[in-house]
């Protein structure tokens, strides 16, 4: 284990901010990691766990530890006909274990194709796209409590998981690294087209011919047509989460905006999108300086160049400020800023 001080975490965060960490560490599996977090050198720093850095803000340097998770073995249990049970280290890249399922038959993790970042985070807020969100495939969740470096298995239910939500962003926030996933993948589920982008990509294809491999074609083509590649410009996807209002608000809206598009969330509540709210204030494609609204996707606020994340949060909060303005809806960022 090699601790470096005083580093950029630049090249470990997808918006591209140039802030620094105390000290910075990569760690191989889990005994280096309790290792680290028993350190009586470092035991009063601050900890902040990484993966990819693709939902992360960084408003200022970090004054404590940064950890990056590197652990990376792919364990299959129980296998049978039907099903199978894969373990998962966090430090795996989410988007290869992804590519792995569909090339060995194995079914419902397809439509999370290209999602950046590593398995450790996706069960913090249930990453979603297409139709499916990851809480459909997690059997359960193992993490070590930062408190006793007591290790403890959190199952499907107790993870309490929503949309964009679970018990790791709330009871458990800051308490907890989350070291491996195990997740239940089927060999025999149908292919799930209920997003309308992907039912019209097969428009007048016989869906019972369509297969796993051709739905991550699918949805790697649909992303990458409006969402920027982290690669070429800084951002870290959607920046909000997309609102759940009242079905009586979302009446009187649909009344005077006729293209208005709702989603049920339960009888009572319904989800709008945060990119339709935003296009209608006409902030889709505004720039100032070096921070922008993508131009495809009003959804992701872009680092075109070397702006601060300061900038940045300042920028959505000049979002928000409108959208709260015309629609009396306030939009909650999805993206952690610290
Ligand atoms: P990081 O950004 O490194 O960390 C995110 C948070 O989790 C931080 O608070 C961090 O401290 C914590 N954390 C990370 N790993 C651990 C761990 N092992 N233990 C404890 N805490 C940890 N998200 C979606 O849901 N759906 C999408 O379709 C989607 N599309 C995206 C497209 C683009 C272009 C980009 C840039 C992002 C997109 N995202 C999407 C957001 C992001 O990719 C996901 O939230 C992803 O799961 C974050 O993973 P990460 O490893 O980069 O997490
Ligand atoms: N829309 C607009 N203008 C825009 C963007 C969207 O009007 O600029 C409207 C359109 O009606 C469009 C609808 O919103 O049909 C939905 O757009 P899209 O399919 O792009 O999805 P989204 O709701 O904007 C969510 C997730 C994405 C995920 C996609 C696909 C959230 C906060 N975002 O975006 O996740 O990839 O659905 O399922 O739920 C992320 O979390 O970082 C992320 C990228």
């Amino acid at each position: 284990m090699h601790i470096e001080k005083n580093i950029s975490l630049k090249p470990y965060n997808t918006f591209n901010i140039d802030v620094k960490a105390k000290y910075f560490v990569e760690v191989n599996d889990l005994s280096e990691l309790k290792e680290l977090l028993d350190d009586k050198n470092y035991i009063s720093e601050k900890r902040l766990i990484i993966g990819g850095g693709s939902n992360i803000l960084f408003t200022k340097d970090f004054d404590g530890i940064v950890i990056k998770l590197n652990n990376s073995e792919i364990e299959k249990f129980n296998e049978t006909d039907e099903e199978i049970f894969i373990k998962v280290d966090a430090g795996v890249e989410w988007d290869s274990f992804v590519k792995f399922c569909v090339d060995n038959g194995l079914r419902g993790v397809e439509n999370l194709s290209l999602i950046p970042g590593n398995v450790g985070a996706v069960p913090i807020q249930n990453i979603g796209a297409y139709g499916v969100e990851v809480k459909d495939i997690i059997e359960s969740v193992n993490i070590v409590l930062l408190s006793d470096l007591g290790e403890k298995t959190y199952s499907n239910n107790e993870c309490n998981f929503g949309y964009r939500n679970s018990i790791f962003k709330n009871e458990l926030k800051d308490k907890f690294v989350i070291t491996s996933v195990l997740f239940k993948l089927s060999k025999s589920n149908s292919i799930n087209l209920d997003y309308s982008p992907l039912k019209n990509y097969f428009y007048g294809k016989n869906e019972s011919k369509i297969t796993i491999e051709e739905v991550r074609e699918a949805v790697i083509q649909i992303r990458t047509g409006k969402l920027p590649d982290p690669k070429i410009i800084g951002n870290a996807g959607s920046f909000f989460k997309n609102p759940i209002i009242s079905k009586n608000q979302f009446d009187d809206l649909a009344n005077i905006y006729k293209d208005l598009k709702g989603f049920p969330e339960s009888n009572s509540d319904i989800k709008i999108s945060a990119g339709w709210l935003i296009e209608k204030c006409g902030l889709k494609g505004k720039r100032i300086g070096d921070v922008g609204v993508h131009e495809k996707q009003a959804l992701v606020i872009v680092n075109y160049g070397d702006t601060s994340g300061n900038k940045i949060l300042e920028f959505s909060k000049m979002i928000q400020k409108e959208v709260k303005n015309r629609f009396e809806i306030d939009l909650i960022n999805e993206v952690n800023i610290l």
